[in-house]
């Protein structure tokens, strides 16, 4: 019967110690996995409680006050902020949405030519904003316009009125002066 030599035999708590270490890596492990998924629970729960919601700015802004205007004048204060043109005609004010009715580029102003020309593809639209050359199917939109309490003007981006369903006659869409 063979016997291992004293000299290979495992040290005594050797093997315990190999286990205890196993042991406390899978107690870990356990932890670790435990917790992450907990973790990760939370954070599920979190981006449920806040979801990505893009919050729009104000379709209403300030355009000032009517004498800020000239009677005649095309004004661009607002176009590049707001892509709308203020318009002070004899006796209105109006506003124009600066979205070419074609497929949606900014038009420009020609006051030489008095006319809106969109550079993308080649639409005119008169300075009321009727079309007349190129592509664009219909005139220019306008845009809800008031005054406040205070006299400043007030346009309201989020609602417009079209030529072709006879809106422009809508009082809500030119200030009277
Ligand atoms: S987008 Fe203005 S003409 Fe085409």
């Amino acid at each position: 019967m063979s016997t291992i030599p004293e000299s290979q035999s495992l040290k005594p708590g050797a093997n315990e110690a190999n286990l205890w270490t196993r042991r406390e890596f899978f107690g870990f492990a356990g932890w670790a996995t435990f917790l992450g998924s907990i973790g990760m629970g939370l954070l599920a729960f979190l981006r449920f409680m806040f979801p990505r919601v893009l919050f729009e700015p104000s379709p209403l802004f300030k355009a000032g006050k009517v004498n800020d205007y000239k009677v005649g004048e095309v004004s661009e204060r607002f176009k590049e902020d707001q892509r709308v043109w203020i318009e002070r005609t004899d006796d209105k004010l109006i506003a124009i949405q600066a979205i070419c009715t074609h497929l949606g580029c900014t038009p420009r102003w020609l006051a030489l030519e008095s006319k809106f020309k969109c550079p993308c593809h080649g639409s005119g639209f008169t300075k009321d904003g009727i079309n007349f050359e190129g592509p664009a199917p219909r005139p220019l939109e306008r845009l809800a316009i008031r005054l406040d309490d205070e006299a400043n003007i007030l346009v309201d981006r989020s609602k417009k009125f079209l030529y072709e369903k006879g809106q422009w006659e809508d009082p809500d869409s030119f200030i009277t002066l």
